[in-house]
């Protein structure tokens, strides 16, 4: 007897259809499993044998052969102990009395027969949408990603013997938790608790309105890590859109929180300097999404980024630039988005304390170089603000009221309005995006501003690549100042967010 199960397998972020070909045949007792499994499809033919006795059932004596088609995608995972558990009752048409087609099958089983909650959920409904199938027969654990996508039917079970049930035509039914499975947007921090640090919390909101990728310099202590930790709550709300494809991330990855079907506040990743590049960027014997594509739609936050090892920082260069990842395998390439915020980190020096008002640095001008020189190159380029944060002093302890979270946030929106509104016939949105060619059509600036950057270049002798920088940042100050002309004050400010340029004393 043959009977054929409808399931499905992850490749990136995306579902396919798998089906479970399962035949009992006559000769001597075996259970075989073919089409590529890996061990965790081996390990399954213990835990299907064991969940079907547990279950109350027989499992049958007979030569079992399992089939998972196509052949050609490496399935992982233990998804199938479910269908393939099914597809084994249904051939012996004991338990199972009516036809498992058109069913949609997906679950982990344990050796007592109950089902466990598996990865990627979400992908598997969207893909599933919009098919003609009678539903999906899923773990009850995942019910809550489920319910985000609507136009599926979905069938939570807790275990094997409830879902033969279900496709007997019997109805199950569990007490449901009434409660929301959309994570609350709302942040618990806010730019409010830091004090002082003016001058860094406007170049946030400059790097956040234009685009700009950004890197904090000062000594320990001084709030780096306080103030990029507050950065994903100046971001303008993530859209439907965009949280279903941050959720679909966290949920191949296995990483939702329990009972959240859909994540709503922008993501803040923060992976420690001793992180592979694997880890960093995605991939590994069995591809996973690396932290640039945890914090998609977010803020990645490199902390002390000189302690990152050269191999990793190049590894940024790509998702940086395409904004997603692509993992080559043997007979396939996965792709993940990648599309986040940089910001980044590091001491002035390599004590900490150049330039701090009480403690002495003890560094040479050679090591300081040395120093800087390690985050130099490709990657600094795709950082346009470098501000300071240096450390506060007792004067400074207070707080400016108009750099609360939710005040940025609505100078943001303006200023990403007004970017929208002037590229909308570009191919880029914005300010930080605008090719040098280009930069002259779209950055008018006026006389007075034009003697300070003169003065400018030659006390400091910037390179041509700094002048463009410069003018992308000094846009976007314009812009948030609802000014179409650049002016002298834009630019000055612009200058003070170029600390790395500066000649180190
Ligand atoms: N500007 C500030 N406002 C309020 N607290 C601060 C400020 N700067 C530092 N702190 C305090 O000092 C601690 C260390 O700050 P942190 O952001 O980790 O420093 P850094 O990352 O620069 O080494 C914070 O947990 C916070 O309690
Ligand atoms: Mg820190």
């Amino acid at each position: 007897m043959l009977s054929v199960v409808n399931s499905a397998t992850l490749e990136g972020i995306d579902a396919y259809e798998v089906k479970v070909e399962v035949d009992l045949g006559r000769g001597l007792p075996s259970f075989n499993i073919v089409g590529l499994p890996d061990t965790a499809i081996k390990e399954s033919r213990e835990r299907v044998e064991a969940a079907i006795r547990n279950s109350g059932f027989d499992f049958p004596v007979k030569r079992i052969t399992v089939n998972l088609a196509p052949a050609g995608i490496k399935k992982e995972g233990a998804i199938f102990d479910l269908p393939i558990a099914i597809g084994i009752l249904s051939s012996s048409k004991k338990v199972i009395k009516k036809d498992v087609k058109g069913w949609v099958i997906l679950g982990e089983l344990s050796l007592n027969g109950e089902v466990r909650p598996i990865k990627g959920i979400l992908s598997v409904c969207l893909y599933f949408r919009k098919k003609r199938i009678k539903g999906l027969i899923i773990p009850y654990e995942n019910l809550f990603e489920a319910k985000v996508v609507e136009g599926v039917k979905v069938y939570p079970v807790k275990n094997l013997i409830d879902a033969c049930k279900i496709i007997n035509g019997e109805k199950v039914e569990y007490e449901e938790e009434e409660r929301e499975i959309f994570e609350d947007e709302n942040y618990d921090v806010d730019f409010l608790d830091v004090k002082g640090q003016i001058l860094a919390k406007k170049a946030i909101e400059v790097a956040v309105s234009g685009g700009h990728n950004i890197i904090f310099i000062g000594p320990p202590g001084a709030g780096k890590t306080l103030l990029a930790r507050r950065i994903p709550t100046i971001l303008p709300e993530m859209t439907l859109e965009e949280a279903i494809q941050t959720t679909r991330i966290y949920s191949v990855s296995g990483l939702l929180p329990k009972g959240i079907g859909l994540l709503r506040k922008r993501p803040f990743r923060s992976p420690h300097h001793t992180i592979s590049d694997v880890a960093l960027i995605g991939g590994g014997t069995h591809p996973k999404p690396g932290e640039v594509s945890l914090a998609h739609n977010g803020v990645l936050f490199l902390d002390e980024l000189p302690e990152f090892s050269r191999k990793v920082l190049e590894s940024l260069r790509i998702p940086l630039e395409d904004r997603v990842v692509t993992i080559s395998r043997v007979n396939s390439t996965i792709t993940y988005p990648a599309n986040f915020m940089l910001v980044a980190s590091m001491n002035p020096c390599p004590c900490g304390f150049l330039g701090h008002p009480e403690k002495e640095c003890t560094c040479t001008p050679n090591q300081v170089l040395k120093y800087r020189k390690k985050i130099s190159g490709p990657l600094l380029d795709r950082i346009d603000i470098q501000v300071e944060v240096p450390a506060l002093k007792y004067e400074e302890l207070s707080v400016d009221e108009n750099y609360s979270s939710s005040k940025m946030r609505e100078r943001v929106k303006k200023a990403r309005q007004i970017q929208l509104e002037r590229f909308k016939k570009e191919k880029f949105f914005t300010n930080s995006m605008i090719p040098t060619n280009k930069i002259e059509r779209y950055c008018k600036i006026d006389e007075k501003a034009k003697k300070i950057l003169e003065f400018a270049f030659k006390k400091f002798s910037f390179s041509l690549r700094v002048y463009d920088r410069l003018i992308r940042i000094a846009r976007t100050i314009a812009d948030l100042d609802e000014r179409e002309i650049i002016n002298e004050e834009d630019i000055a400010t612009a200058i003070q967010f170029r600390f790395l340029d500066k000649p180190v004393i």
